[in-house]
């Protein structure tokens, strides 16, 4: 009992007190140790008795020295946690890369500025009147209906941006002409998704108004564009289209970057990749935004930032953007 109690008070914090215990109470000259010894001097019938405590005072021995050892163990992991050298450089950790799609936004936003463009925001959740009726959506056009759109509540509608041309309304409803400025951002349609298509994804809206701004210069525009995202050789072309906000407008093509417009199955073959919509800005919504369209012409586009990364980092999956798989991110490390 006596030898009980020492061990279940014993104590040990550094390894040098381990060792002391396991001498004292482990090893074949410990007290332990030595009452084995003495097994051979028991009279036999006494033999069981003795074993039995000896056994049970060898096992409390051995269970109580774990336990000193896993102490010590935690005491010394946490005074290391103490003993870092804030004055040693780093290990390198490596930095992380910039998002192709970040790195696209950025590019695009900077070729703009360089031609007088600013940049402006709006919100992700709209209301009916930003993201349609001010945009001269008739009131049962079908992209209102629920196929496209992301309806967070109805009478009054408020939804999920279909677009980012209702950052335009925004701006116009705020500025004077002259305005010249870039809108780029997320939008949402219920749409399935495929390596062409997301229901989130993002757009850059361009709006240009003053007096006597023509369809020249926003082919100009978007030509100036092209040649400096992609390079010198590319071509641009202009689709005749329809949207509610403009009159005229035009899709706008680019020659295909990843089959050099020999055919793909990005361009499915057609050598041409659409990136968006264009148009002049139809009378109706300039007067809508509180605009004079007597005096005031402009025009406006929308191009798609996933396409627009897609030609231009050869990438054939549209998903890749979204899923966050490093061996696809790490690819544009260098890009920092
Ligand atoms: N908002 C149109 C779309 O999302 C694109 C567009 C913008 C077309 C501006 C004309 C002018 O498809």
């Amino acid at each position: 009992a006596e030898i009980k109690n020492a061990i279940a008070q014993a104590t040990a914090s550094s390894p040098e007190e381990l060792e002391a215990y396991r001498m004292e109470y482990i090893s074949k000259k410990s007290v332990v140790g030595e009452l084995f010894a003495e097994m051979k001097n028991i009279p036999n019938e006494e033999k069981k008795v003795f074993g039995q405590v000896i056994n049970e005072l060898k096992q409390l021995a051995e269970e109580k020295f774990q336990e000193l050892i896993e102490r010590v163990n935690t005491d010394k992991k946490q005074s290391n946690a103490f003993d870092i050298d804030l004055t040693l450089p780093p290990s390198n950790v490596g930095a992380g890369g910039i998002h192709p799609l970040t790195a696209t936004r950025q590019r695009i936003i900077e070729i703009f500025e360089r031609i007088g463009f600013n940049l402006s925001e709006g919100p992700e959740i709209e209301d009916d009147w930003h993201n349609f009726t001010a945009l001269n959506f008739p009131i049962n056009h079908p992209a209102r209906e629920m196929q496209d759109t992301f309806f967070i509540e109805k009478d009054p509608d408020i939804a999920l941006r279909t677009h980012t041309s209702s950052v335009q309304v925004r701006v116009m409803e705020n500025q004077k002409p002259p305005i010249r400025t870039l809108s780029p951002g997320r939008v949402y349609r219920n749409e399935a998704i495929s390596a062409r298509a997301h229901c989130i994804f993002h757009q850059v809206e361009g709006l240009y108004v003053d007096e006597n701004v023509g369809f020249a210069d926003l082919k100009n525009t978007l030509y100036h564009f092209a040649k400096e995202m992609f390079g010198k050789e590319t071509k641009v072309r202009f689709r005749p289209s329809f949207f509610p906000f403009t009159e005229p407008s035009a899709e706008i093509d680019i020659s295909c970057q990843l089959c050099g417009g020999k055919g793909c199955n990005i361009c499915k073959g057609s050598g041409w990749v659409e990136i968006g919509g264009s148009g002049m800005v139809d009378p109706n919504v300039l007067d809508n935004c509180g605009i004079d369209s007597k005096k005031y012409t402009g025009f406006a586009f929308g191009m798609g930032i996933e396409r627009i990364a897609m030609l231009k980092y050869q990438i054939k999956d549209l998903r890749l953007f979204t899923e966050n798989d490093v061996r696809f991110l790490k690819q544009f490390k260098p890009m920092l």
